[in-house]
């Protein structure tokens, strides 16, 4: 039984630092006119009101998305900012997108969508939201679902993993998971988030994970948020970013040196 809903999570600091890296991705891959294939194995409910109580609660994007000003948001991503902002302009405000809409955002009518979700009130969220020709949802198990489309047509193509790590083995589930969606699918841009914890069970599975992607081209970020009371940090683990891609300096923005 799931319980974890991102809604309560909505625009923390660690959202900041997926978003913003996956709309420098997307953003690169889309100025080539060549189609390409999206995929996500957790892609919750896809946007965001962060006056709803379930936001407030937490109050987890006063220490994230609502800490930057625009000048911040220049400096992390352009492109994250332009998808923000049309998120921002769109519904209100107070909106903020999910990875879907970062998607959806930047993917082209040629371009395919895959989005899983497993949670039923998610599930039932996200397809109010994410309604396109090209967008094709699934109630199902997001690694068994990726598999199961790869390799996809067109090959071009990124796969974002971004499970909640409700259960522990997912920490081992993943290098695996990696294994077989690379097998199938070798030239995948593969983007993975996971928490940085106080108890440190992402560093086993990072170790694995770069020492099994040993021959590919690998991108590793971690951001650390001092004096956050849940999550430590927030970190980042790629394969097969393409050639002239470089990130922004996320720490620069995101880590909060001073006391709060
Ligand atoms: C961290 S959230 C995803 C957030 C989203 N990617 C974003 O950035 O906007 C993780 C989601 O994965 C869902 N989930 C958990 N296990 C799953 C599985 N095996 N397959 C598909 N969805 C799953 C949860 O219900 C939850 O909504």
């Amino acid at each position: 039984m799931l319980s974890y809903q991102h809604l309560y999570h909505a625009g923390c600091a660690a959202d900041v630092h997926k978003h913003a890296a996956l709309a420098a991705l997307l953003s690169h891959m889309t100025r080539k006119d060549k189609a390409l294939t999206y995929m996500e194995t957790h892609a919750a409910r896809g946007l965001y009101n962060l006056s709803d109580a379930a936001s407030l609660k937490t109050g987890e994007a006063d220490s994230g998305i609502n800490r930057l000003s625009a000048a911040d948001l220049e400096r992390l991503n352009p492109d994250f900012k332009e998808a923000l902002q049309h998120v921002r302009h769109t519904y209100t405000p107070q909106h903020y997108p999910g990875s879907p809409f970062i998607a959806r955002h930047f993917l082209r009518d040629h371009d395919s969508i895959h989005l899983c979700e497993l949670h039923p009130q998610e599930f039932a969220a996200l397809k109010t939201v994410m309604t396109s020709k090209n967008i094709f949802l699934h109630h199902k198990d997001g690694y068994e679902t990726v598999l199961s489309l790869s390799p996809p047509t067109p090959r071009r193509g990124v796969v974002l993993i971004d499970p909640s790590y409700e259960i522990k083995d997912e920490y081992n589930q993943i290098p695996a998971f990696f294994s077989k969606l690379l097998s199938l699918w070798p030239e995948a841009s593969v983007m993975l988030w996971y928490p940085i914890l106080s108890e440190n069970r992402h560093k086993p599975m990072m170790d694995t994970l770069k020492s099994q992607c040993g021959n590919l081209r690998q991108w590793h970020d971690e951001v650390i948020f001092e004096n956050n009371k849940g999550m430590e940090g927030s970190g980042l683990f790629a394969v097969n970013m393409p050639y002239g891609l470089t990130f922004p300096d996320f720490k620069a923005v995101l880590e909060i040196t001073e006391p709060s």
